[in-house]
């Protein structure tokens, strides 16, 4: 007998997206927008428009868009290093003021301090917060291991390839463990393989872990293995254009959740409402 493909909630609001399973929120965004204004050019870039929605706690949440939408800048808003130009983002409840030290950031630039070892940028965050010189060993050794850089603890990042110090990065901002994730296309700059590897090692971690990870990516399949939740954002101004519910069940095999079939019709859903954002002017920066 033939099972009925689910078809993922999807909500075609363009102001207020609640997470509908999480009460509480980890993130919360809250008629959210962002203009840049710059000494040379005369007009300012609308790079956010009144975005609200909600990341409930221990939630796995994909944000998509077109290049340019303002995925980098909504995470940059929740890291404390942009202020919005109007409305508010909190973070368990508080307003974002500044640099929040719960947040682990991996930038979509790799972000690395050249002058120090892979070790000694992983060790780094550790040291950064007094950790016992044994722990931070300890960590420093699980995450070069779990990344793969095994052989390459001594290299400095110009002797690493690009996925190398990526995979760097990385471990830099898990190692000290903070709940909330967020992160800004990990694993584009890797190969088929390590990326399997790497999103198999992420959904252990938050499985186990149990992290809010805000994590976006250009990759429908890849926010589809991962998330609970993918939100789609319009061409730019960036606007939630959509959220969709992901109804695959946990946990889940990585290497092989693309042969389900309802990876196959959410993937459709998902890739019709993206393609319509690229087709309205999403290349443009
Ligand atoms: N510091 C800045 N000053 C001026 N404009 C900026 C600044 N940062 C980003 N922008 C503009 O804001 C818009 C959103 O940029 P953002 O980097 O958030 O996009 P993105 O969705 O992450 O794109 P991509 O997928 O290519 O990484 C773009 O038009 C960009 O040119
Ligand atoms: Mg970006």
């Amino acid at each position: 007998m033939q099972r009925e493909t689910p078809v993922p909630a999807v909500h075609d609001s363009p102001t207020a997206v609640k997470n509908p399973a999480s009460g509480q929120h980890a993130v919360r965004f809250e008629n959210v927008s962002l203009m840049f204004r710059s000494r040379r050019s005369a007009s300012p870039v609308e790079a956010l428009h009144e975005v609200s929605f909600d990341v409930g706690e221990r939630e796995f949440c994909a944000i998509v868009g077109p290049s340019g939408c303002g995925k980098s800048t909504l995470l940059n808003l929740v890291a404390g290093l942009t202020p919005p130009s109007s409305g508010s983002i909190q973070v368990h409840g508080r307003p974002v003021t500044g640099l929040i030290p719960d947040i682990g950031y991996v930038t979509q630039d790799s972000n690395l301090l050249p002058w120090l070892t892979v070790d000694e940028n992983i060790r780094l965050p550790l040291q950064i917060r007094k950790m016992p010189a044994e722990e931070q060993d300890e960590r420093v050794d699980k995450w070069i291991e779990l990344v793969g850089l095994g052989g390459f603890r001594d290299n400095y990042p110009h002797q690493l390839s690009g996925g190398m110090q990526k995979r760097c990065s990385i471990a830099r901002t898990l190692v000290y463990d903070p709940p909330i994730l967020l992160m800004d296309e990990p694993f584009g700059a890797l190969d088929a393989m390590t990326k399997a590897v790497m999103q198999d090692t992420l959904l252990d971690l938050w499985d186990s872990h149990q992290k809010t990870v805000l994590f976006v990516t250009h990759d429908l399949s890849e926010a589809l293995t991962l998330a609970d939740r993918v939100i789609v954002m319009s061409a730019r101004p960036g606007r939630v254009k959509a959220a969709a519910q992901v109804d695959i069940p946990r946990p889940r095999d990585v290497f092989h959740i693309s042969e389900l079939r309802e990876f196959a019709e959410q993937h459709r859903v998902l890739w019709d409402m993206f393609a319509a954002e690229i087709a309205t002017g999403g290349l443009s920066k």
